[in-house]
């Protein structure tokens, strides 16, 4: 009995900190595309996906919803559970890092390395993002924002969130010490960081620049998995998240070393692609290995960072109402039609950008014409010509019969190619042009000439064993991306699962004995492109609209110049109620450098930290801004910092408008103290 090659797949496990979007979605289509193809390719496929569930931004998010944690976790994830369901993803495990064998595990996985002298106890200062659950030192940071003294105060991380400073007693993982062996194994193993650009990135500035030890617990908050020596700790998030790739195949320290683990874990690890999307790459290519140094693991054969699927104006998110989710999008169009975007509109690696337009058009041209099309036709002809028996395939007849197996062979060779480099756009784009291909033969071939004339019986037999040839292997590379097309044509082409089977996709012979039904359904239908895009618009305009869902803590919007637009919308009492509007006195006025609009104001607001700065976009009203020291204003003092043109803005000063559009500042009473309320 030979055996059988194993392959493991991993995505990262989801933080469920809010609902999933396509974004979302993106790694675990990716991932299942691969672990189905890997499948059909004979691969013993095991692909791995969960959530994320422990750390501070969730124990937040819970406590903000007046949940327990653990109330909040399970509800999320059951969601994430039933959207993977929806998308089909074919998943062999789903693993929450609350499970208790998980939770087990990583406790003992850090007493070893205590244990050993890779971590040990001490105590952290420095910068930390609660929405990448990642530290920073400064110079990490994308930007930093001072006070009037020059004195750091805060910061952005290069994701755009911000960072709040932490100082408490730390466990630090002794990174340093393997460096030398991780570049060792960058070397000895060229395609471990795919693509290659994210290779140097971690080179130069990460390792190059020197290794930091790692701080690998926290002391502030309590949901998270305790150190079981000292738990006043709870492990870092990062540490216990990215341990799941083992812990899901049953690893236990306790049992020895590789050879003493239990069966699952010795077929499958080490993991052949962990696919990851690219801001998350450090951590699977520096943290992770040295982690399965210290454990004396082998290391992973490949780890992907795939771009970002973002929108027309930047990353998806709520407070910008471009939010596309999963769910919908599959209710209207189905499953099939959401894979096939997003698998053939960006190149792997790549970011992309969804517009609803494209979305609509690709269903459309690709597949209800381009294969559609095809389908239909020929499924018509050979009820037609042939009372739905396909003839056999007898080999070429014409020139036209040998162009299109010539097609088919460079069609399979490519895809074959590209698949094994996940490159799935470009997998897709073969399968097209052998389907343009096909369509341009019926052209060609013209059997409703061939039909009209007895002597041409052979050749127009010729022609629909070859069509038929062509839409069966179309039909088997389909498989591991749209399923479902890809079993309507086997249906409707009267294949059998072993005409389909992945072994036979370059034979040109088609068995007699195929029955094609009776009337062909639509496999896609032709859609309407401009009104659907417009429902499209519709549902990202209400995600910003609906009640109760609180924001996700979001990227600066450079762009963003005025603050002044105010929206004429209803709101409710308590919107107003939570917003804080104070007096404040203009203490300097100047004009921002390279921003017309722009004036940036140091104001007396009474504040703690001393007078705070806000930009406002009134520029163009006061050519000489000096002359608005000393005037008392009005300001949203609560509303969150921002940024512009690279300066920090910390609330917004009240302006009234014109018809015309001029904008004058509200003025407070002189009399009234600087930081009174306005209510
Ligand atoms: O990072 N386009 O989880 P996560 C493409 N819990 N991919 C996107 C995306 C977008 N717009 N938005 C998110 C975490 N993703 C950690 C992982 S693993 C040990 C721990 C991808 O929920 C993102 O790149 O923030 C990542 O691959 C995945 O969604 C989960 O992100
Ligand atoms: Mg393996």
């Amino acid at each position: 009995m030979s055996e059988r090659k194993s392959f493991y797949i991993t995505t990262p496990i989801y933080y469920p900190s809010g609902q999933l979007h396509i974004g979302n979605a993106y790694t675990t289509i990716a991932s299942d595309v691969l672990a189905r193809y890997k499948r059909l390719k004979g691969f013993d496929t095991f692909y791995l996906t969960g959530t994320d569930e422990h750390g501070q931004k969730i124990e937040t998010k819970a406590n903000e919803l007046n949940q327990s944690p653990k109330e909040y976790v399970d509800m999320m994830a059951k969601g994430i559970k039933e959207l993977w369901k929806t998308l089909e993803i074919s998943n062999d495990a789903f693993i929450r890092t609350t499970d208790p064998k998980h939770k087990e595990v990583v406790g003992k996985i850090f007493e070893k390395l205590v244990a050993q002298g890779d971590i040990y106890l001490g105590d952290y200062a420095g910068w930390y993002s609660v929405s990448d659950e990642e530290f920073f030192t400064e110079t990490q940071l994308a930007e930093v924002f001072k006070d009037k003294e020059g004195n750091i105060i805060g910061g952005v991380a290069p994701s755009g969130h911000e960072v709040e400073w932490v100082k408490e007693e730390s466990y630090f993982f002794k990174m340093s010490k393997y460096a030398d062996r991780l570049l060792e194994y960058y070397e000895t193993h060229p395609s471990f960081i795919q693509p290659e650009s994210r290779k140097k990135e971690m080179i130069n500035n990460f390792i190059k620049p020197g290794l930091e030890d790692l701080a690998v617990s926290r002391t502030t908050f309590d949901w998270g998995i305790s150190v079981p020596s000292n738990p006043k700790h709870v492990v870092y998030v990062w540490i216990d998240a990215l341990t799941n790739y083992i812990t899901g195949l049953g690893y236990d320290p306790d049992l020895g070393g590789f050879d003493n683990q239990p069966e699952t874990f010795k077929k499958y690890w080490p993991a052949d692609v962990q696919m990851v999307g690219k801001e998350i790459v450090r951590f699977h290519t520096i943290y992770w290995p040295i982690l399965l140094m210290a454990l004396d693991l082998p290391l992973p054969e490949q780890v992907f960072g795939h771009g970002w699927l973002l929108m027309k104006d930047g990353k998806m998110s709520k407070s910008k109402g471009n939010v596309v989710y999963p769910e919908k999008l599959v209710e209207r169009y189905g499953v099939d039609a959401v894979r096939y975007y997003l698998m053939r509109e960006v190149t792997f690696g790549s970011d992309g950008v969804f517009t609803p337009k494209d979305f609509v058009s690709r269903i459309n041209y690709d597949l209800a014409n381009d294969l559609g099309n095809l389908v239909n036709r020929t499924v018509a002809m050979i009820n037609k010509y042939f009372d739905g028996k396909t003839p056999a395939y007898k080999g070429d007849i014409t020139s036209f019969d040998e162009a299109l197996r010539l097609q088919v062979l460079e069609t399979v060779d490519d895809y074959e190619m590209d698949m094994s480099q996940m490159q799935f756009s470009s997998a897709l784009k073969s399968v097209w042009k052998l389907i343009s291909r096909t369509n341009k033969y019926i052209d060609e071939t013209a059997p409703w000439v061939l039909a009209k004339d007895e002597s041409k019986k052979e050749a127009l037999e010729s022609v629909m064993a070859h069509l038929s040839e062509s839409l069966r292997i179309t039909a088997i590379l389909l498989q591991p991306i749209l399923m479902h097309t890809s079993k309507a044509i086997t249906e409707q082409l009267g294949f059998s699962d072993s005409d389909v089977a992945f072994e036979k996709v370059t034979v040109m012979k088609l068995d007699e004995g195929k029955t094609v039904v009776k009337k062909g359904t639509p496999i896609f239908p032709r859609l309407d492109v401009d009104e659907e895009a417009e429902i499209i618009e519709s549902w990202m305009k209400q995600t910003s609209e609906d009640e109760g869902e609180s924001e996700e803590l979001d990227t600066f919007n450079p762009e963003e110049t005025t603050l002044t637009s105010v929206k004429d919308k209803e709101i409710k009492y308590d919107v107003f109620d939570r917003m804080e509007l104070k007096v404040a006195e203009i203490v300097a006025a100047t004009k921002v450098e390279n921003a017309d609009k722009l004036l940036k104001f140091r104001l007396d607001a009474n504040d703690e930290g001393g007078h705070r700065q806000i930009l406002s976009g009134i520029a163009a009203f006061y050519p000489d801004p000096e002359e608005l020291v000393g005037k008392k204003v009005v300001i949203v003092a609560n509303l969150k910092p921002r940024k512009m043109r690279g300066e920090i803005s910390q609330g917004m000063i009240l302006s009234a408008e014109d018809t015309e559009g001029n904008l004058t500042v509200v003025e407070a009473p002189t009399h009234m103290p600087n930081g009174s309320i306005v209510a």
